[in-house]
């Protein structure tokens, strides 16, 4: 009897743990929005490495912190391919995937802004804010909800 009352409650315990580890599985939507949020905040954090080396006037760090988000830019798309895959804390609006050609552009926009900070003599012209209107705010502006 004793032993039976054992046996059904290292049962019972192995199916609850099963049952939280199934619950706290990421939905592929999750793992999408994880994703391209972590790859953002490698955007902030990257502009802030090139306003750095600006300011230590150090042109070769700029242009290898630059170049890296050109290479960056390239992953946003695989952060979107779920449709409509706005899971719960998500800022990205439902028009990227309504008008997807677009949100493509901004995509190739950001890469071409950011390409022209990688050649020789272009760090002088580089002024955070702007860049991050161009490259960054020309795709929020339509695409993510003002936080
Ligand atoms: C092609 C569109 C696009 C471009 C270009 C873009 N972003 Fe975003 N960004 C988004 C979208 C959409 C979201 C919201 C994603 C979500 O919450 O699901 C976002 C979210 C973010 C976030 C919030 C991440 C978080 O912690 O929730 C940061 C920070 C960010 N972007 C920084 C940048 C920077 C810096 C650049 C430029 C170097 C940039 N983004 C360029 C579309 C873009």
């Amino acid at each position: 009897m004793k032993r039976s009352i054992r046996a059904f409650a290292v049962t019972f315990t192995i199916a609850l743990l099963v049952d939280i580890a199934h619950a706290q599985q990421p939905t592929p939507e999750e793992r999408a929005y994880k994703f391209r949020t972590s790859l953002f905040q490698t955007f902030a954090w990257k502009l802030g490495q090139m306003a750095q080396a600006k300011g230590q006037d150090d042109e070769a760090t700029f242009i290898k912190h630059a170049k890296d988000l050109v290479y960056l830019s390239g992953l946003i798309e695989e952060g979107f391919t779920i449709a409509d895959s706005l899971p719960e804390g998500s800022k990205a609006k439902p028009e990227i995937w309504q008008d997807y050609a677009k949100f493509q552009k901004k995509v190739t926009n950001m890469a071409e802004v950011t390409n022209d900070f990688t050649k020789a003599n272009a760090m002088a012209g580089f002024k955070p804010r702007e860049f991050g209107s161009k490259a960054c705010g020309s795709c929020h502006r339509d695409f993510k909800f003002k936080d």
